[in-house]
């Protein structure tokens, strides 16, 4: 059958859809292009903040209303639970983060309603790759044992498994033999791998930091990125790896959540201020220009301006090239949903705008820098925004765009690389020319 899968929230549920995707072709069904021409849209969906669970839902609905066989899949599934069918009773399947590898079984059957939550389980398919990028993700750890009090992840995506390492290589070379240039190893907290459970046969001390120099050895991959991080992995070790590694990306995404010590505290974040920063400059000590990009939550319960600006601060101290900033949103069954989502929504706004405006000039500031430098590049094909000039990232995910040569000299292939001297800046972008 003719289908289509739509992909809410983050990497983790994009590297699900795309196994879900190679399982579903291998069962004989076809993707399309478009809503119009599918006969089955699978939603997958997110339920990290209620208005990421909202549009899950809302998309299902209209496509339930479309007369499309509709699936949803992912964390909303495993949070809803069984109510998922009183939200949307016409919904013909609901399967957990955890149990995708299901679907093509459950669309076979044809028995529907159905609803598969998962448990720890690992799901089959975890390998499973289409054959359409340069790039690809590759989950490394499933779930999480990190309790910070405002995070439902935990409770949506299980226990943490760390996949063994032998088999995370084998997936790795095959995608390199088949052209793939640089890849995502993907966790939560994607440093905690090999800790819970043994990854490897013996008992190698660390095991993320192994995996990181047996994958930097395969050939014909160029790249090796990995995301998310937690400020106790950086260990003297991961500093050395990316030292001596060259595939691995000179680029860690950091959650920081909170520059508040007490704040911190009561999310359970298990770390201070101080050992944050601490981390940063560890990052940045062999490489300036080494990126680091995070995540923050503003109007946590109980966040008081004195705390805001705490936040302000430790991100002008760690000089993050990149943020993402976040409104505290109480999810059912963490710990801070007991507490009193106490900062009012415009509070949580002017927060948030005002750590979005001090990025802008941050980012302004640390990409000013490395005007006249000469950044290495993988090619990403034709920049999003102006189809005229092309765009590639270099190795701390920084986006560079530059002018399409006016003749027709050869087109770049993607994930090709190429060498870019940055000649302008923005916050956001890079723009160069190509030598
Ligand atoms: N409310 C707001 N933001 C949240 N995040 C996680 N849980 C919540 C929540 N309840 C943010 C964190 C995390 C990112 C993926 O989403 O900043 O790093
Ligand atoms: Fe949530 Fe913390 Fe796990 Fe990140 S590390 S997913 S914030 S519980």
């Amino acid at each position: 059958m003719k289908f289509l899968i739509h992909t809410y929230g983050c990497q983790m549920n994009v590297r699900d859809s795309e196994a879900v995707e190679a399982l579903m072709i291998a069962a004989g069904h076809q993707t399309v292009a478009t809503e119009s021409e599918a006969e089955i849209v699978i939603v997958n969906s997110c339920t990290v903040r209620q208005k990421a669970e909202e549009k899950a839902v809302g998309k299902s609905g209209n496509l339930i209303a479309a007369g499309k066989i509709t699936g949803m899949m992912g964390c909303a599934v495993k949070r809803m639970g069984g109510d998922i069918f009183k939200r949307l009773p016409k919904l013909h399947f609901a399967v957990g983060p955890r149990a995708f590898g299901m679907i093509p079984k459950i669309i076979s059957d044809g028995v529907y309603p159905i609803l598969e939550t998962g448990e720890d389980t690992v799901p089959t398919g975890m390998d499973a790759h289409t054959e359409t990028s340069w790039q690809s993700f590759v989950t490394v750890l499933l779930g999480c044992d990190n309790r910070c009090s405002y995070c439902i992840v935990p409770d949506v995506r299980g226990h943490e498994y760390s996949r063994p390492a032998k088999e995370i290589i084998a997936e790795v070379q095959a995608l390199a033999r088949r052209g793939v240039k640089e890849v995502c190893l993907l966790g939560q907290s994607v440093l905690r791998y090999g800790i819970r459970n043994k990854a490897w046969d013996d008992d190698t001390k660390e095991p993320f930091v192994r995996l990181l120099r047996e994958l930097n050895e395969i050939e014909g991959l160029e790249r090796i990125r990995f995301t998310s991080a937690h400020p106790k992995g950086c260990t003297d070790e991961l500093i050395r790896v990316y030292n001596e590694c060259p595939k691995v990306c000179r680029h860690l995404h950091l959650p920081v959540q909170s520059g508040s010590d007490r704040i911190l505290s009561e999310m359970g974040r298990r770390y201070t201020r101080s050992e944050y920063l601490a981390a940063v400059d560890k990052l940045r000590s062999f490489d300036p220009e080494f990126s680091v990009t995070t995540d923050v939550i503003v109007g946590y319960p109980g966040e008081t301006e004195c705390d805001f600006e705490q936040t302000r601060s430790l991100m002008e101290e760690a000089g993050f090239d990149n943020s993402f900033v976040f409104k505290y949103s109480p999810r059912p069954g963490t710990r801070s949903a007991a507490l009193c989502d106490d900062v009012p929504t415009a509070e949580k706004e002017r927060r948030d705008q005002v750590l979005l405006s001090d990025q802008e000039i941050r980012g302004q500031r640390r990409n000013n820098r490395l005007i006249g430098t000469v950044r290495e590049v993988l090619f990403e094909g034709p920049s999003k925004r102006k189809s005229d000039r092309y765009s590639g990232r270099d190795s701390g995910n920084r986006i560079i765009v530059w002018d399409k040569p006016e003749q027709c000299e050869q087109v770049p292939v993607l994930g090709q690389k190429l060498k870019i001297r940055v000649t302008h800046a923005h916050p956001q972008i890079l723009i160069g020319e190509c030598l």
